[in-house]
């Protein structure tokens, strides 16, 4: 499978799963450095305190980037490096950080593509009441303006916020994530809605404020669901769930529509709003308008997925069979996600695509001989980029995929259990070791594309 000569080949990480460097150059403390210090919150009460120190060795990060020949490389901003307070000064130590980083990208000439809210949401505004205060919003929107007014000389591509299905659901529902807190429906719905507004405020900021022509969209997440066999009405099954609001009691959060259509058409999808009555929220004038921002594209996190059919009630989930592959996260391996994700996307958003996170975590050691054998996520990475091939081959619009990760990380309530990269970190030494991964990685981005043949998993 070739993928066209434009083609965006990338690989992913975020501020506070490899910085460390937590308290230099006065950054404070995040709302996952709260939680870090919480007992139980984090297995093994990891923190992100030194995590893979990419602060202190950025350059040799970037060499290792830009070994794989990639043409992009998204990362996130630390919002309290950047603006220690939350709301007010810019930290020049911390901003000054990200301008090199910038520079180190695009001296070996890979594109930055910059995610400005990746969870690490300042304490200090987390104490003023988070994102249930609807002035979130705007101190949101006044630290991106800052970022741009710096970076933006020299970055196109913006990401506003990642995942707000994960940071709200866990994070304001189920308090398995920072915050930790577990709302009320009503609550958590509120909460979600001022996370909207950011986002379009973010949108609209950086299309006033950037100094040259900018790419901008957003990186959502939530279930994809494949049809479970061949049957047209199968098909049907899985489009209809996949933009289906589930208002179960507890988490409700982890759907696509409810973000989506809210983004891109302007208003919250009608089945969400009958199921969550008076617990919806109540946008004021203009709201909607504000967070239905033009979007470049859709930026699709997509991990693992769901099988559907049509029974007789109507589309339900098929289960994988027992024994069937599941990653170390215990989520399947589906990668049949990375051809319907896109298409049912594109097809109801009418966006170009990019996969903006995919990969997985594996039992990964580094062997007697040096050698980080991690053949599992060869065979992932081969099958999902195959599937992502199809979609583009039957015309979906798809321009790029972002693995997860460039280096192993923090792996948020995980710790650092669970391994994601395609670069081991000894978390004692710090010492970096490519995993036969990156090799394979950096294989198919020189062909352009992934071997029709099964996958070798050659060293
Ligand atoms: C996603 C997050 C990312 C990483 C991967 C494994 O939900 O966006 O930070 O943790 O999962």
């Amino acid at each position: 499978m070739t993928f066209p000569s434009d083609f965006v080949w990338g690989v992913a990480s975020s501020s506070y799963q490899i910085e460390g460097a937590a308290s230099q150059g006065g950054r404070t403390p995040s709302v996952w450095d709260t939680f870090c210090r919480e007992p139980g919150r984090v297995h093994g009460g990891h923190t992100g305190d030194v995590a893979c120190d990419h602060v202190n060795r950025m350059p040799a990060d970037v060499g290792l980037i830009a070994g794989l020949g990639v043409n992009a490389y998204r990362l996130s901003i630390s919002w309290p490096r950047v603006i220690p307070g939350g709301v007010g000064e810019v930290s020049q130590e911390g901003l000054g950080f990200y301008d090199r980083l910038v520079d180190a990208l695009l001296g070996h000439r890979v594109a930055p593509w910059i995610t400005l809210y990746h969870w690490d949401h300042p304490q200090a505004i987390q104490d003023r009441g988070g994102w249930l205060n609807r002035e979130s919003a705007d101190w949101f929107a006044e630290y991106v303006g800052r970022v741009v007014d710096r970076l933006s000389d020299r970055v196109a591509n913006w990401i506003t916020i990642n995942e707000p299905q994960i940071f709200i659901g866990m994070g304001h529902i189920t308090g398995t994530h920072a915050p930790g807190l577990e709302l009320s429906r009503r609550e958590s719905l509120l909460a979600a809605h001022h996370v909207m507004l950011a986002h379009g405020k973010a949108a609209q900021t950086i299309r006033e404020r950037a100094k040259t022509p900018t790419n901008v969209g957003w990186a959502p997440v939530g279930a994809v669901v494949s049809p479970a066999d061949g049957h047209e009405s199968s098909v049907d099954a899985a489009r209809e769930l996949m933009f289906r609001v589930s208002p179960t009691e507890g988490n409700w959060a982890f759907n696509n529509s409810w973000f989506a259509d809210a983004a891109v058409f302007g208003r919250y999808p009608e089945d969400g709003l009958r199921a969550f009555g008076s617990d919806a929220p109540e946008p004021r004038a203009g709201d909607m308008e504000q967070i239905a921002q033009p979007l470049d594209f859709y930026g699709a996190n997509t991990y693992t997925g769901l099988r559907a059919r049509q029974g007789a009630d109507g589309p339900e989930a098929v289960e994988f069979p027992p024994g069937s592959p599941r990653t170390m996260f215990d989520w399947p391996v589906a990668p049949e996600s990375l051809y319907w994700g896109p298409r049912f996307l594109a097809e109801r958003y009418k966006l170009p695509v990019y996969i903006m996170e995919n990969g997985l975590a594996s039992m990964d050691w580094v062997g007697e001989d040096g050698q980080v054998r991690d053949m599992g996520r060869i065979d992932f990475l081969s099958r999902y980029l195959k599937q992502l091939g199809r979609a583009i081959n039957d015309g979906v619009d798809v321009r790029g995929y972002f693995c997860w990760s460039i280096l192993d990380n923090f792996e948020w309530a995980e710790g650092y259990r669970m391994r994601f990269g395609l670069v081991h970190v000894d978390y004692q030494t710090l010492l970096r070791t490519p995993k036969a991964s990156y090799a394979w990685y950096r294989d198919v981005i020189s062909g352009r594309g992934v071997s029709a043949e099964p996958c070798q998993g050659k060293m």
